[in-house]
């Protein structure tokens, strides 16, 4: 069935591996990128299927609510796939206002044009809202984050994350727009910018930098390999129910310091470096403020309803990942390079 899509943020992380997945899989849908190419954006990420005839780049804000009409009037979008936001905890403790800004107006700016522009006509419309885990805030050693637990956010990061998700909500209640929300663990892979964890400490191995880990490296996460994320949002644009939430992740909780062990260990082996060489970088450096303990998600309703289950073991999917850093080089020099050192000094010191 033809359709004509808009996906947001799509040359971030999870946004490029989003468009990558539709453009290829479904060639009657003209995908549209709406990308205000913020340090996060980077055109790079999708290199392969730039010529592709059902793929455009729009370069735009999404608070930019005349220019984000204009294009609803061009393409009548059919489909609203929600990636772009600030999404780094570290940066929102600097600065939350940034997080307001894009996370909660681009957002509410957003479900108002799509509503404007549907007319209260919504059939076949649906506004796909990619949320977060962090939303729940934070968890002691047991117990998982269901679509039932309260939200409880913590950072500024997930406090709008958590504004724009009632939002979105608010607009199915109040308008009845078509709306659908996915609450995802911790993303691992490919194109993930080197401020989160793993890209930061693969980066610094590869230059023989310290590796900060925060605290006492005991914080939990739970890990998602990045095109497992994107194929349950596909699942879920597709056979997800209007109205409703899903949870998505691994059942791959890791320790800090046990990712970072065993990222060491992966990159001795890849580097030919003499084993135990990287876990002598690991710097135990101050806490990050208000540092969550554990996030753990329960993907039962998405594996039950719609049959979804993550594809790759996470040690396999890290090797994967470290193959393809140390395989594109140039990319993590490009990002690496200026505005980059910048914020790394401010965040780590020299
Ligand atoms: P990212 O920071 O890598 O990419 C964000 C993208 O949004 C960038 O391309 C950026 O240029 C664009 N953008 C930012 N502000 C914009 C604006 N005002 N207008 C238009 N474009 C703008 O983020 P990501 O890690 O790919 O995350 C994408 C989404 O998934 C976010 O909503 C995030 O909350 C959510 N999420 C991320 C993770 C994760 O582990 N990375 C996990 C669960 C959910
Ligand atoms: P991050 O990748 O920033 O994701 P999030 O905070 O959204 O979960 O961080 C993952 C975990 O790693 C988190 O517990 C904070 C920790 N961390 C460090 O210990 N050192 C670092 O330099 C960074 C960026 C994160």
């Amino acid at each position: 069935m033809k359709k004509n899509i808009l996906i947001t943020g799509g040359a971030g992380f999870i946004g490029s591996h989003l468009t990558r997945l539709f453009v290829n899989k479904y060639p009657d849908y003209q995908i549209i990128n709406l990308d205000k190419l913020t340090y996060a954006g980077n055109l790079e990420n999708l290199k392969d299927i730039e010529d592709k005839p059902n793929y455009t780049f729009v370069k735009g804000d999404i608070e930019d609510m005349d220019f984000v009409k204009k294009l609803f009037t061009k393409y009548n979008f059919d489909g609203v796939l929600h990636c772009a936001a600030e999404s780094h905890v570290d940066r929102s403790i600097n600065d939350p206002l940034a997080f307001v800004r894009t996370n909660v107006l681009g957002t509410v700016s957003l479900l108002q044009v799509a509503k404007d522009g549907w007319k209260d006509n919504y059939d076949d419309k649906l506004f796909y809202h990619i949320s977060t885990d962090e939303v729940y805030g934070s968890l002691d050693e047991k117990g998982f984050f269901t679509e039932e637990t309260a939200y409880d956010p913590r950072s500024p990061y997930s406090a709008s994350k958590a504004s724009s998700d009632h939002f979105v909500k608010a607009f199915y209640h109040t308008y009845r727009l078509p709306v659908i929300v996915s609450n995802c663990s911790n993303n691992y892979g490919p194109y993930h910018f080197p401020e989160k964890l793993i890209p930061l400490c693969i980066n610094n191995i590869i230059h023989n930098k310290p590796l900060p880990i925060y605290g006492k490296g005991l914080n939990v996460r739970d890990w998602l390999f990045v095109e497992d994320h994107v194929r349950a949002i596909d699942a879920i644009f597709h056979k997800g129910k209007i109205g409703e939430t899903y949870n998505i992740g691994g059942h791959n909780e890791w320790k800090n310091i046990d990712i970072i062990k065993e990222l060491c260990r992966q990159m001795d082996e890849k580097l030919n470096r003499e084993k135990g060489t990287s876990e002598k970088l690991i710097t135990f450096v101050k806490d990050r403020l208000g540092h969550d303990l554990r996030y753990a998600i329960d993907a039962t309703k998405l594996e039950n309803e719609l049959g979804w289950h993550p594809s790759l073991q996470f040690e396999e999917g890290l090797s994967k990942t470290i193959d393809w850093y140390l395989n594109n080089k140039e990319w993590l020099n490009d990002v690496t390079s200026g505005a980059y050192m910048k914020y790394y000094e401010q965040q780590y010191g020299k």
